[in-house]
This record gives C-alpha cells, structure tokens and sequence, in this order.
C-alpha cells in the first residue's frame, strides 16, 4: 500500500536529509531542551488529520466547507471548520500539525515530528463504523505505528527511535463511535440484542484495555486518553432524539457509564505499571462546560450547528449545499458531531491547564514541566 511508494525515499534527496538528520542530532544532544517532543495521535474522526481521504470511505471531510477556516482555507480531512484537538496540542507543546500517516509527505525529516493514525469512523470494536466500507480499525493503526517506527530506525537507529517513542505524546481518542455508529447507529442493532448497555460498556472498556497495553508495548509512555464528550447533546442526536432541545437520555446515560470506567482503566494501568504512563482527560466536562452554557463561552448556540440542515442543522452531512453560519467562532458545534475550531480550543485548554474535575492524574502542563526537569 502507502507504505513505500515514495520514490523520494530512495532519490538523490535521501542523503541530504540524513545529513540534516546528522547536524540535527548533535544539537539535540547539546540542548536537549531544545527539542519538540514527537506527537502520535490514534482514534476516530474527532483527531483524523486526513488519513481518510486516501481511502475508499464515506466517512471524509475532502470538500467545502470543510476546513473553510483552516489556514489554507481548503479542506485537509479534518472534521473541522479549521483545526482539530490535535493540531492545537501541536500548537501547544510547539510542534508542526501531525501528518496523516497515509500521506505520501510524511518523509524522512518529517518523520520525527510524529503521525497521527488515526481514522474518522473507527472506534475500539472491529464491527463498528463498518458502513463506512474502508477505515483505518484501531489495530491496523496500531500495526501502522509499528511500521512507522522501522523506517524511523531506518533514519537514525532503533536506539534514537525507541527515545523518540518513549519521550513522545501519545493522544488516543475512541469510543465515541461505538455508540453512535453501532450500538445506538439502528434500532435493535447486533450489539444492542447481544448486549444490556452496562454490559456493553464493560465488554468496550475491556477491549480497549488491550488496546492501551499494546501501545504500552509499542513504546508509549505519556498517553493522553481522552473520554467521550456528552454525545446525547450533539446537534445530530438532537435532531433525531430529543423533543424539546434537551440533551438524549440514552447516549447521555451510554457516556455516564463509559467515561468513569474507563478513567478506572487508566488507573489500574498506571499502578500495574507503577507508572503515570495514562492521563485521562474529561472531554465530557470539557465539552459540558460550553454546552451547558455557551454564552458564557462567547457562542451564540450549543445546539444548532454551523453547517448542516433540518433541525438544529443536526441531519446528514455537512456539505456544499447546507446551511453555513457567517461566523464559526460563534458557533460550539461545526458540524452535526464536532465541535468548532473555537470549541477545540476551549476543549485543549481544559487538557492543558484543567485541574482534577478535568485531567486524572495530572494536566498536560503538569506533565510537560515534570518530563522537561526529569530529562536535564
Ligand atoms: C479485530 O480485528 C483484528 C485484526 O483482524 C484482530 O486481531 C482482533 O482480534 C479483532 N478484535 C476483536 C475483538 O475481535
Ligand atoms: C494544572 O495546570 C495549572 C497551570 O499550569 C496548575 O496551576 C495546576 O495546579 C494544574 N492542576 C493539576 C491538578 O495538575
């Protein structure tokens, strides 16, 4: 596949980069601090940078208005009017915006700045998202970090790459798809009769714990895990769900099930492992937050979306011909499942500085300062 049809690999070029390679180790070695530390992203539509617009998929955002914010002003295949979660924590800890792995300039140099896997429509199940034909499932993004790591080797020697993987920020988003696009995507769907939602949520939580062990395994050892948003209160469920604007009970009670269990999971790793290696993120506060409250936040609405059509712009897609608000900023939601660039803000904020309602056991922050003391 993607994997090495970029003849630029073995051009005239490849010796030229080793060479800044060179040069740019030995000042890594001087000024340690001086080093942006690699970023690696895994999950579903909520942090894709684009991996899915090399894909046969249904589940894309390659077109207008999409990205209509975005620096380019074109649509990149993120699930945004400009940039996502991921690019802002780029932003943050000073980085270049994540390529998507499946990008053809995700090359030499490059390399060392990260990827993102990840793959809007996947989530911790195989089955789900499977309507949307050809995606990137958690495990094969997770074969795909593998892969990334040999031709990092390739490029500056496993012992350089295995620092690079163990210094690295790690984001993984996955189990709002779950719901939304199996368990609750039809009435009286396979998993719903197979399963009672609390025992749903127990039989998610577990496999996403092997899923946690594996990038373990592979290297990571700052992960940020981040819960699911409120997903009863996105303006596609409203449309669909809910009869007076209130929030859906049932993906409501799917989320106040899944989120606590799963910061349960990141603490039983972190003490099996004798280690902060998991940060939990609660993106269902931070989304709550805005939504509960948005003008307070400076928006206008938390419920209809930007870009859209039907009730509260919560029906189909965003595409060309929908409604499109004049000015995002003032709008939580972009499309009928995400959030604004403005709302990915406030959402990376609380990620960042948030104290213990928001980031167990510790905020991005925190966890910054504490890596940047332990490595002089
Ligand atoms: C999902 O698919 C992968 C790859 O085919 C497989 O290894 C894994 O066991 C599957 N997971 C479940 C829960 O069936
Ligand atoms: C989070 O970050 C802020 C600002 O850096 C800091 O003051 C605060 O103590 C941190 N909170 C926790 C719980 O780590």
């Amino acid at each position: 596949m993607v994997e090495n049809n970029n003849p630029r690999v073995f051009g005239s070029s490849m010796f030229l980069c080793l060479l800044v390679l060179m040069i740019w180790n030995k000042i890594v070695v001087v000024v340690p601090q001086a080093e942006a530390r690699a970023f690696f992203v895994f999950g579903d539509s909520l942090v894709d940078n684009g991996n899915n617009n090399y894909l046969f998929t249904t589940a894309r955002a390659d077109s207008y208005p999409y990205g209509v914010d975005y620096p380019t002003h074109r649509a990149t295949g993120r699930f945004s009017n400009g940039l996502n979660i991921p690019d802002i924590i780029s932003e943050k800890i000073g980085s270049e915006p994540t390529l998507p792995y499946l990008s053809r300039e995700l090359d030499g140099e490059r390399l060392l700045v990260g990827a993102n896997f990840a793959s809007a429509g996947i989530g911790i199940l195989n089955d789900t998202g499977i309507q949307f034909i050809n995606i990137i499932r958690i495990t094969r993004q997770l074969q795909y970090f593998e892969q990334y790591q040999q031709r990092v080797s390739a490029l500056i020697g496993p012992e350089q790459t295995q620092r690079l993987v163990n210094q690295a920020l790690v984001l993984i988003t996955l189990g709002g798809n779950d719901f939304v696009n199996n368990y609750y995507l039809v009435p009286f769907s396979a998993r719903s009769r197979q399963f009672a939602l609390p025992n749903y949520v127990v039989y998610l939580i577990s496999e996403y714990r092997k899923i946690l062990v594996r990038l373990y395994e592979l290297g990571a050892r700052r992960v940020l895990v981040t819960g699911t948003g409120p997903l009863g209160c996105v303006p596609a469920e409203l449309a669909q769900r809910s009869r007076n604007g209130e929030c859906a009970a049932e993906l409501q009670q799917a989320s106040a099930l899944f989120n606590p269990q799963l910061v349960q999971l990141v603490n039983q790793l972190n003490s099996e492992i004798g280690s902060d290696v998991f940060i939990s993120a609660n993106a269902f506060q931070s989304n709550m937050d805005f939504i509960s409250n948005p003008q307070a936040y400076g928006f206008i609405t938390s419920k209809v979306a930007c870009c859209g059509q039907g009730p509260y712009n919560g029906i189909g897609l965003c595409t060309p011909a929908s409604n499109l608000c004049p000015n995002r900023d003032v709008y939580a939601f972009w499309d009928p499942f995400h959030p604004s660039e403005r709302a990915n803000r406030l959402i990376v904020d609380t990620f960042m500085i948030g104290d213990s309602k928001y980031m167990h056991p510790m905020n991005l922050s925190t966890m910054l300062l504490l890596d940047s003391t332990s490595r002089t």
